[in-house]
């Protein structure tokens, strides 16, 4: 296949020229999965069974297929590295980081996945490049790597190549045989909730209020649609009255009218990762309810104020946080599987 030729004469060419010449995209842990750090700062791995060197031996060109997929994806359209973040956040907290959000609906089988519950539903998206990923790591490593690896690896690429920190991602993850969509409704944090149910959403998959926090930040990309902020433009009052009128334009009052009109969820920078997420919302800038929830006379108040201060500080927490998310209730070893296609379990 020539598409499978291309890939691994490209493939021998990045190994070629990073041990020819030291000059690679690793990581600097001495494997090739990541963007590199490039200030010499370790961030941990977490606590669990996953590693960063998982597949070191067994498809040691996955960091660079991953990479050079987010670098089309992002360059088609920025956006996708926000979308692949939240998909990645839609799958950790839905039954654990384990790729069920990727299984497709099988009436046929009469299988439900997680697609159509109330979060996800018309909002979640970047299936397409797991998928191109996907396809582009079976040429190389057929049957070796996991869509829950993949995941975490492009909501990552989609952060650096935003401008954001990167981090060694810890690895190891395999797939689901199922999908819950009573999880996909009851487990996802909504737009509506305040800060105490946020807390309380984030505790429920062992994050802390500083996680939940330092999270909330990968609201500095991103858009957001008219009908998960409407009533916070309208109705709140903890909201800046000219960002308010501002935002009815694009969003008007009625239900079911522009519903899916977008606007950024970070006023000042929506495609670069940054914290300026955290001055909008001591500025009462937030476009959700639930962020502004984070500035809102309450316990969270003065970590706003940190991140919106020191950049670095985010960054620390928020890959700590990632890595930590990364970790909610993987499956390792022989449970579940390794799909061949991330939309459907190798039985069916
Ligand atoms: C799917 O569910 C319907 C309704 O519950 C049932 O009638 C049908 O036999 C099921 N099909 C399969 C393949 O299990
Ligand atoms: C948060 O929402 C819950 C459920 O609606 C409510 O019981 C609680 O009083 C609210 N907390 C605050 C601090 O508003
Ligand atoms: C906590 O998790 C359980 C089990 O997944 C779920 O039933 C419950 O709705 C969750 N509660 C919150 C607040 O997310
Ligand atoms: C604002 O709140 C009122 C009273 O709860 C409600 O009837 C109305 O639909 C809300 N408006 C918007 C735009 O959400």
């Amino acid at each position: 296949m020539a598409s499978s030729t291309v890939w691994q004469c490209l493939v021998a060419l990045s190994l070629f020229s990073s041990a020819a010449y030291g000059y690679g995209y690793g990581d600097g842990n001495g494997n090739d999965n990541g963007y590199g750090d490039g200030n010499g700062n370790s961030y941990g791995y977490g606590n669990g069974q996953l590693d960063p060197k998982f597949y070191e031996k067994s498809c040691p060109a996955l960091g660079f297929i991953v990479r050079v997929s987010m670098i089309k994806a992002v360059l088609t359209e920025r956006r996708m590295g926000a979308s692949l973040l939240r998909l990645f956040f839609h799958d950790c907290f839905v039954q654990g980081c384990d790729g069920s959000i990727l299984l497709d609906d099988v009436p046929a089988t009469n299988f439900t996945g997680e697609k159509t519950a109330f979060p996800n539903v018309n909002s979640v998206r970047g299936f397409e490049v797991i998928d191109d990923i996907k396809r582009n790591v079976e040429y190389v490593c057929p049957g070796v790597v996991s869509c829950a690896d993949i995941l975490a690896l492009a909501a990552r690429g989609g952060t650096v190549l935003l401008g954001g920190p990167s981090w060694a991602v810890p690895l190891g993850r395999r797939d689901s045989t199922t999908a819950s969509l009573d999880g996909g409704n009851s487990d996802l944090p909504g737009p509506t909730l305040n800060l105490t149910e946020l807390i309380q959403s984030f505790a429920n998959k062992s994050l802390s209020p500083r996680d939940l926090t330092a999270l909330s930040g990968a609201h500095t990309i991103g858009f957001s649609q008219c009908v998960f902020f409407r009533d916070h433009i309208y109705n709140d009052t903890n909201i800046d009255p000219a960002f308010a009128a501002d935002l009815r334009r694009s969003c008007p009052a009625p239900a079911g009218s522009g519903d899916t009109n977008l606007t950024p969820l970070d006023a000042q920078t929506r495609f670069v990762f940054d914290n300026a997420y955290y001055p909008n919302l001591v500025a009462r800038r937030a476009l959700l309810h639930s962020d502004q929830e984070l500035f809102n006379g309450a316990a969270q108040d003065e970590l706003v104020r940190q991140y919106s201060a020191d950049s670095a500080l985010f960054f620390a927490d928020f890959v700590a946080a990632m890595i930590k998310m990364g970790n909610i209730t993987p499956l390792t070893g022989s449970a579940g599987e390794i799909r061949r296609n991330c939309r459907v379990v190798n039985s069916s």
